[in-house]
């Protein structure tokens, strides 16, 4: 038996690869626009397994498949014999009997990676406590398409080092981005992540300044401050951030920079209302490029 490809992480994708599946994302999205079908999953299953709520993830991963004449299962860790004690390791041979591909959320990046191990369909991350590459792959696009590719082109990160920066430094790295990452200290992002960007050619730089990262940036990047899963550690990250809001002020250091989020948003934590309404936010942009993304990546799978 041939081992499917998997998608746990971005550097998963090569670099070749990464820029195919964006210009097959850019072919979706105009495709979209253009009122045309493209039914290249049709007939197929993807099982959709989530132990965290989403909106983004679940209904484009979901929309995308039915665009694409394909069929999505939602899967709630409840509703399944997962949460009742059955293990991931026969869940993942279960689901790949039926279904041609599973996206998970789960918490420990751990539980992603046995799922993939004794998965016969590819199996796709969306979102563990460590990475969320789904997020990546619609950042990449929605970047390319605001600043006209990659070169020269400069991110600053500010706020947590977290599953998303994670990613998006390994991403950034894989596509030739410059990226700063401020964090206070204890939250940088992880070490064998700043290794791993360094192996792909990126030299992602960190600093404890939100001033100093935003100086001369194209993109502002942020994200919550307490992510799910981490809501009893509250009173202490609330203190432990402050400072890194990205709020009119920071962004006056960055006169050309645009913002983007993965959101949700906790306005007033680290990003203000009128931040994400000015128009220097590309939010929704990114919202909607998941579902480009995503489906140039099912697709490219499951080829
Ligand atoms: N950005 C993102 O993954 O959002 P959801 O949690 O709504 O899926
Ligand atoms: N860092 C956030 C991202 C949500 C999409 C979390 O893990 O909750």
């Amino acid at each position: 038996m041939t081992q499917p490809r998997h998608f746990l992480e971005i550097d998963d994708l090569s670099r070749d690869e990464l820029f195919a599946v964006l210009d097959r994302a850019e072919t979706y999205k105009d495709a979209q626009e253009n009122g045309e079908d493209h039914e290249d999953l049709e007939g197929q299953t993807l099982g959709m397994i989530f132990q965290k709520p989403s909106t983004r993830t679940r209904v484009s991963f979901e929309t995308g498949m039915t665009q694409l004449g394909g069929h999505a299962v939602f899967l709630g860790e409840d509703d399944i014999q997962l949460g009742h004690g059955e293990p991931l390791k026969d869940t993942s041979r279960t689901l790949s009997r039926y279904v041609d591909a599973v996206m998970a959320r789960v918490f420990k990046h751990d539980n992603i990676e046995v799922l993939a191990e004794y998965a016969s369909v590819p199996i796709v991350n969306g979102l563990t406590d460590d990475a969320h590459p789904c997020q990546t792959l619609a950042d990449l696009l929605t970047i390319r398409e605001h600043n006209g590719g990659f070169e020269d082109v400069s991110v600053a990160w500010v706020g947590d080092g977290n599953n998303v920066a994670q990613s998006f430094a390994i991403g950034a790295a894989l596509a030739g981005i410059d990226l700063t990452v401020a964090t206070p200290a204890g939250y940088e992002v992880d070490d064998a992540v700043s290794e791993r960007a360094r192996e792909l050619g990126g030299e992602p730089a960190t600093t404890a300044d939100p001033v100093e990262a935003v100086d001369g940036a194209d993109v502002i990047y942020t994200d919550v401050w307490i992510s799910m899963g981490q809501e009893d550690e509250r009173d202490v990250r609330m203190d432990d951030f402050e400072g890194f809001q990205v709020n009119e002020e920071l962004l006056s250091n960055a006169p050309d920079a645009s913002v983007m989020h993965c959101l949700p948003a906790h306005r007033g934590e680290e990003v203000t209302d009128a931040v994400v309404e000015s128009d220097r936010s590309i939010v929704f942009d990114q919202a909607e490029n998941r579902l480009h993304a995503q489906k140039a990546l099912l697709s490219w799978l499951l080829e």
